[in-house]
């Protein structure tokens, strides 16, 4: 049985790729941070017991930025692949925390390499690059030879962990890849990324929920792809003879004011009337427009896209959708809950239901 280890297990990426190697027959081997509550949300549904033999997916404590646990790691389980999705994702957030995204998404990728190098059986080694590298693109729409010009310390941080991928596959032999992903959506997105915070703010509104939806810049253009397709370009990758770089993309682009339009028609919604604009989510450096051109990704891995921008956007509304209707369920019934609270203190209050003496 083939082994991989995961990190960055719990986000997005991590779980459609965990179920997909789990399909594939692999024991998959995820990277967990310590959290002060719960993080698995993800993929609790697939999660085994540890104790189980034939349990095929294990979490394992660790973080990209302690080298000697990933060393400790590979050493144990001795892999046949690690895909390094773990992250510090966000790109606005890179700008209020630019070193400690340099360390976990630049110096956590060097960490991962050194470890591996040190491993005396053959690791092929995936390293989660992106689109936001190309930046304030040179060229359009963006190919494997496309210039970088990134744009924020999570862009610059991204380009080292590219060039460190390909360093340590020109300097040793090893087996590295780089999937250069454009932007991957899905009802697991983070909610504070575009889509995502789109998609679950018009359900709420729609349910009444939620007034207001605050946005940055409605400008900026993407090319928004499933990331249920992206990960299975990951994994292409990982099977092919030679290792190489690679351009996953739909080759559409969209604005935030398509996305608006395209959710709140799904709702019978006027966007105009709930959507304000706050600076606060305004870049000091914006990447104004992104688009893929995965014609190698196409030939050689054979891969493409299922599922286009129309159908991304319905599955997330309805996704969300379900999601608000259970929101609103829970409150309805915290306050008649709250009610009966109410009540029983007032009784008690009175004397009917006190303290017999
Ligand atoms: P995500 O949902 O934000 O997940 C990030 C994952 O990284 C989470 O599991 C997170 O753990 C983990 N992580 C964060 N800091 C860590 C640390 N110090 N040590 C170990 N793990 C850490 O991101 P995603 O959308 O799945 O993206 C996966 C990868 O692809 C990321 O590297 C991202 O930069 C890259 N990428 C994403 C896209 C996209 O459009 N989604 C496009 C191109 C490239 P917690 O759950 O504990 O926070
Ligand atoms: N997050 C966010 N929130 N973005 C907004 C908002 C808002 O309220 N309003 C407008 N935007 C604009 C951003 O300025 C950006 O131009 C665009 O929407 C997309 O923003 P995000 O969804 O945050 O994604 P991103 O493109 O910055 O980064 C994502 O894609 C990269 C690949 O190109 C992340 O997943 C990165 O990890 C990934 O590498």
């Amino acid at each position: 049985m083939k082994k991989a280890i995961i990190t960055g297990i719990t986000g997005q990426d991590g779980a459609y790729l965990s179920e997909f190697l789990l399909k594939k027959g692999y024991a998959v081997f995820g990277l967990i941070r310590r959290s002060s509550s719960f993080n698995t949300g993800r993929i609790n549904h697939i999660y085994t017991d540890p104790h189980d033999p034939n349990g095929r997916l294990k979490l394992i404590f660790g973080d990209l930025t302690d080298g000697s646990n990933l060393a400790k790691v590979f050493h144990e389980i001795k892999p046949d692949e690690v895909y390094n999705l773990g992250a510090q994702s966000h790109v606005r957030v890179s700008f209020d925390q630019p070193v400690y995204t340099a360390d976990v998404d630049a110096l956590g990728t060097l960490r991962i390499l050194e470890a591996l190098r040190s491993v005396k059986t053959p690791v092929r080694f995936y390293q989660a690059s992106s689109s936001e590298m190309f930046g304030k693109v040179l060229q359009t729409p963006q190919t494997e030879k496309t210039p970088f010009y990134p744009r924020s310390p999570y862009g610059c941080a991204k380009v080292y962990a590219f060039w460190q991928t390909v360093n340590y596959r020109e300097s040793y032999g090893m087996f590295n890849c780089n999937g250069i992903l454009f932007n991957h959506e899905s009802p697991r997105r983070g909610e504070t990324f575009v889509t995502r915070k789109i998609t679950r703010g018009a359900t709420r509104i729609k349910l009444g929920l939620q007034q207001k939806l605050f946005l940055g810049n409605l400008d900026a253009r993407r090319d928004w792809g499933f990331a249920g397709d992206f990960v299975e370009a990951m994994w292409l990758m990982m099977q092919q003879d030679v290792a190489d770089d690679y351009v996953i993309a739909t080759g559409e682009s969209h604005s935030v004011r398509d996305l608006l339009d395209e959710t709140f028609e799904i709702l019978d919604l006027d966007w105009k009337k709930y959507v304000e604009i706050d600076p606060r989510y305004y870049r000091p450096a914006e990447v104004d427009t992104l688009l893929g051109d995965s014609t190698k990704a196409r030939k050689v891995l054979n891969w493409q896209p299922k599922v286009n921008f129309k159908e991304l956007v319905r599955m997330m509304v309805e996704s969300d959708l379900r999601l608000a209707q259970r929101d609103k369920t829970k409150l309805r019934h915290q306050e008649s809950d709250e009610e009966d609270v109410k009540m029983i203190m007032a009784q008690t209050a009175a004397g009917s239901l006190g303290h017999k003496k």
